[in-house]
């Protein structure tokens, strides 16, 4: 099978597509006939090696551990392994595996769930680990209520954009933070008020907010702190290396002082979240935003444009087979 690979750290110039042997699900996975993926600010931190924290976490300090590439993954079930008690061959399914950017992988049961119905593969690829993070971020780290005034910062890129269609659903009043040319989308979206980064800094607005979900962070937590109501919530998802540091070490300093809480976190991907988003999507609540859609021979140009930062929801990788029409 066609597999995409790299063995040393650098830019998308280190990918390789490679035959490479198909692989065997272990008892506890399902071998998947990969339809589509999409690309994560992970995939390029983990071929890049940085931060130096991206090779800390997978332990290969010199040298990528991992070689495998992608993790957003949808197609149909090829095999099981003998203790896969919920899937079956022909199954269509999505989650997250390791080496998604190939014509097939092995994926852990607990990683998967049924397909939405209503949704294509390359649509299904787009939710996993955006959908996920921005799902824990508002309901399981930010306590997201009815009638919340939540806001996104960085609304427009794959966290954002499920992140604003999510804080909907939970009936708050979302207000979406983005650029000029992605004003437009964020109100197709369900965003009750959009706020253009390029003309207002809504750090310095006087306006207050229940919770602010940081998919992008690219202000000071002085001034996240600064724009949350009472008992409000800051929650951070990503952004610039001196907010995630500022986040992780004041965070739980300024969260001492006073009722507002100032919080980091990685999410962990799960199944159960990944039905949670399947009901939201097949409601038609949530609907992926898809920017562009790469061939599994253009991983390496995926990345490059991911990379740049400026991605309007997510970016998929479609996978031919030889028995496709
Ligand atoms: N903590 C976790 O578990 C977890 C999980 C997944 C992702 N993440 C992190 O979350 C972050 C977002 O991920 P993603 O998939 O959404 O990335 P992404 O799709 O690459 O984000 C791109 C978007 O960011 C926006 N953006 C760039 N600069 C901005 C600014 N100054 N203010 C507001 N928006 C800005 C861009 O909009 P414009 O073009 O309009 O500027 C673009 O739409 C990344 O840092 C990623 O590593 C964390």
């Amino acid at each position: 099978m066609k597999a995409t690979v790299y063995n040393r750290y650098g830019p998308p110039d280190v990918l390789q597509i490679r035959d490479v042997e198909k692989p065997v699900p272990k008892d506890n996975e399902v071998l998947i006939e990969i339809r589509a993926a999409s690309v994560n600010p992970l995939d390029w931190r983990l071929m890049r090696g940085k931060p130096l924290f991206a090779r800390l976490m997978t332990g290969g300090l010199r040298k990528p551990k991992i070689t495998r590439p992608g993790v957003d993954v949808a197609g149909h079930v090829e095999a099981v392994g003998r203790n896969v008690t919920q899937f079956k061959p022909g199954d269509e399914v999505f989650g997250v595996c390791r080496g998604a950017f190939a014509e097939y992988a092995c994926v852990i049961e607990d990683k998967l769930a049924p397909k939405p119905t209503n949704l294509s593969f390359e649509d299904a690829a787009a939710v996993p680990v955006a959908a996920i993070t921005a799902l824990r971020g508002l309901r399981d780290k930010g306590r997201i209520q009815r009638g919340h005034k939540v806001l996104v910062d960085g609304a427009s890129g794959g966290v954002g954009t499920f992140a604003v269609q999510i804080a909907k659903s939970f009936g708050a009043e979302v207000t979406a933070v983005c650029s000029t040319r992605n004003v437009d989308t964020a109100r197709s979206i369900g965003a009750d008020h959009v706020i253009d980064y390029t003309r207002e800094d809504f750090t310095q607005s006087g306006q207050r907010y229940d919770l602010i979900l940081a998919a992008n962070a690219y202000h000071s937590i002085f001034d996240y702190r600064r724009a949350l109501s009472q008992d409000g919530i800051y929650v951070m998802a990503g952004g610039g290396g001196v907010q995630i540091l500022q986040t992780m070490l004041l965070g739980p300093l300024l969260s001492l002082i006073g009722s507002k809480k100032m919080r980091f976190f990685i999410a962990n991907m799960n199944k159960k979240d990944l039905i949670f988003l399947k009901d939201l999507l097949e409601a038609g609540k949530v609907v992926p935003v898809i920017d562009r859609r790469y061939p599994l021979s253009d991983v390496a140009e995926a990345l490059r444009y991911l990379e740049e930062g400026h991605a309007q929801g997510k970016v998929v990788i479609t996978v031919e087979h030889g028995n496709d029409t």
